[in-house]
């Protein structure tokens, strides 16, 4: 009889291009959701019992309990360069390998975040909604007037790959770029990005728009709330395109009722998918649903990447973004 080995068994937790799961399909025998229901902890449990490994989201929450309750698992492939979804620690002490997709998505992320850095400048959500509901009954002189971008300061609070890669967009609008970050920038770097390191009181002081871009941790927790929005100009714009949770939502809905902020472009929410109905009620934001990596070339090649994780950690190489090296020794 013709023996062919059997393939370990994955996890892809949510739904995925075709040729992702065909990929997969070549080295695993995979258990899809391409129905997309959210699994959350009973559903990762119950789906992960049996497997060697996951590919996972960030909308996964991958506690401990879920690790415990899978001992045969070897690795937790996340497909985001954001992890705090993972208990790394949990995965440690387990013995299992965790993964994110660091740098094929820096572009695409900085795209979004001047994206929405140009329309709450110029108020384009705003604007865009008074002309569909037929209140434009004539050309103004004074009229939806905006903030300049070009030549303002931009300020970048983390400055990894993806607030270095905002940083060289804003040459082409002659800005001044500042930031903070845990720890400052080879001097090469800083230079190939011309920013300039400040501390975080000259970061929120100085800026007229000020991109989050720190991960998520309980250190990040509220980085921006009351007292820094207190120490930005009332005409400047946040920029949030990292994770909810790194501003405290209802400190920045205050300061931009009461106009001690001009605007915000928000991509990330505390609790999301909910969030604050109050922002609804706000004119002066741009807000979009956890869309930063989603162009199509940038999500596979999350995918794929994530996949290359899998495929290493589970024919016994070192994962190419392997977070706990820990395990291997
Ligand atoms: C993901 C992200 O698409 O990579 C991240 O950390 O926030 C996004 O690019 C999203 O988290 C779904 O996994």
């Amino acid at each position: 009889m013709d023996m062919q080995p059997t393939k370990p068994a994955i996890l892809v937790s949510r739904r995925v291009f075709p040729e992702v799961l065909e990929r997969l399909r070549q080295h695993f025998e995979v258990d899809d959701n391409q129905a997309d229901g959210i699994l959350g902890v009973a559903g990762l449990q119950a789906r992960l019992a049996g497997k060697s490994g996951a590919l996972t989201a960030a909308t996964d929450p991958v506690t401990a309990e879920v690790i415990t309750a899978a001992p045969q698992l070897k690795a937790i492939c996340n497909f985001a360069v954001g992890y705090n979804n993972i208990d790394l620690a949990a995965c440690t002490r387990a013995g299992v390998m965790a993964t994110n997709t660091p740098g094929v998505l820096d572009d695409t992320t900085a795209d979004l975040a001047w994206a929405l850095l140009m329309a709450t400048a110029r108020r384009l959500p705003a604007a865009e909604r008074w002309l569909r509901n037929g209140e434009w009954k004539g050309w103004e002189f004074i009229q939806w007037l905006g903030t300049d971008v070009h030549h303002a300061t931009l300020g970048i609070l983390g400055m990894g790959r993806i607030g270095q890669a905002v940083a060289r967009r804003a040459l082409g609008f002659d800005m001044q770029v500042i930031y903070h970050n845990r720890t400052r920038l080879p001097a090469e770097q800083e230079a190939a990005c011309r920013a300039r390191f400040v501390d975080k009181d000259a970061l929120l002081r100085e800026s007229d728009f000020l991109i989050l871009l720190l991960p998520y941790s309980p250190a990040t927790h509220h980085s921006i709330g009351a007292a820094e929005l207190a120490l930005m100009k009332p005409t400047a714009h946040l920029i949030n395109v990292a994770r909810g949770g790194i501003v405290d939502d209802e400190a920045l809905i205050s300061a931009l009722r009461q106009r001690r902020l001009s605007g915000a472009g928000l991509d990330v929410f505390e609790g999301e998918p909910a969030f604050n109905p109050a922002f609804l009620e706000l004119d002066n934001v741009a807000l979009t649903p956890h869309i930063g990596s989603s162009s199509r070339a940038t999500r596979m090649a999350m995918a794929m990447r994530a996949a290359d994780n899998l495929i290493a950690a589970l024919s016994g190489q070192r994962p190419p973004d392997l977070l706990n090296p820990e395990v291997l020794r």
